[in-house]
């Protein structure tokens, strides 16, 4: 089978077995084209809330999917690549964040939605990039414990200054990565390219944008930008379905390293194996610890509306 005749069967198979498909925007081209939604990780988690459809198969990387079991409890979903984790999400667990809480006892707990739902569950509200500023604006505790991203807690801090923020040392290996240097080089090949980039970047990379945002907030930008040239400090997947989108336009990776493995280990065969109920991994979490971390996530789609 080649691509387009793989996508053709996956629409058949998704409309015959009642099958919602939600991608998050770093996955390759074509598993977006055959997904019903693609997205940052706010929007795909509204749209999970949302989906009618009795099975729902996630293309992108586990908290997602636990995120779309949280939100759905009677859905079956299914993560498309059982292998796809993320390691930020993996490193902060329970035990810590309850012994790091006994020191700011009075700190209202804020969790990327990066992290298992496991440890949601003893946090107080999640946010994602897009909407990290907005909530932490109007959660009424002037105090926050930001786990476990330090570089997207120290991008939220620089927005809300009248509030106190503890950081923890965590972060995204990919976007942590990147290095001031490659900012120096991108602007020196491409001087009239805009930079745009994901707050999980260093500050010393974050600063120097012309925009900063999640996965969504960059191609809005990019769609409502006159600019022809961009550099994109996020996963070469952006860049690559802007491309798609504007053919005439220009688009420069920051970094070559930019590159999310369990992002990218996902591929259409897997989705078609998952539609046809033969692969993927069904997602299964305890009441009490799905019932807990909704609380969470329930309070985010509240305060990020
Ligand atoms: P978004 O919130 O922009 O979707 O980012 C998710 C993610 O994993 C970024 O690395
Ligand atoms: Fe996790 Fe970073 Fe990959 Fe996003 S890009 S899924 S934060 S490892």
């Amino acid at each position: 089978m080649n691509t387009a005749v793989l996508q053709e069967e996956i629409m058949r198979i998704k409309k015959e077995n009642d099958v919602c498909i939600l991608a998050h925007s770093y996955q390759t081209q074509d598993v977006c084209e055959i997904a019903d939604f693609t997205g940052d990780s706010y929007q795909l988690s509204v749209k999970a809330a949302g989906a009618k459809n009795k099975t729902v198969i996630m293309c992108g990387v586990r908290f997602m999917a636990e995120t779309v079991k949280i939100l759905s409890p009677d859905k079956k979903v299914i993560l498309a690549n059982p292998y796809a984790g993320c390691p930020m999400a993996e490193q902060m667990d329970v035990e810590l964040i309850e012994d790091v809480k006994k020191h700011y006892p009075d700190y209202t707990v804020v969790a990327y939605i990066n992290t298992t739902a496991s440890l949601k569950t003893i946090c107080d509200v999640c946010v994602t990039s897009s909407s990290a500023v907005k909530i932490v604006k109007r959660i009424e505790n002037d105090k926050i414990l930001f786990i476990p991203d330090c570089n997207l807690g120290s991008y939220v801090a620089s927005q809300v200054p009248e509030k106190t923020f503890k950081l923890l040392q965590g972060g995204c290996p990919i976007h942590a990565a990147v290095r001031p240097w490659e900012v120096d080089e991108a602007k020196k090949l491409h001087p009239n390219a805009l930079l745009l980039v994901h707050p999980e970047c260093v500050p010393a990379v974050t600063n120097r944008a012309d925009y900063a945002g999640s996965t969504a907030g960059i191609m809005d930008y990019i769609r409502h930008s006159d600019a022809e040239e961009f550099i994109i400090g996020t996963e070469l997947a952006i860049g690559q379905h802007m491309q798609y989108e504007f053919p005439n336009k220009k688009f420069y990776p920051l970094s070559k390293s930019l590159i999310c493995p369990n992002m990218k280990i996902t591929t259409l065969v897997d989705v078609y194996n998952a539609v046809k109920g033969c692969g993927g991994e069904e997602i299964v979490l305890e009441d009490d610890v799905r019932i807990a971390a909704q609380r969470c996530i329930d309070k985010m789609i509240e305060l990020g509306k």
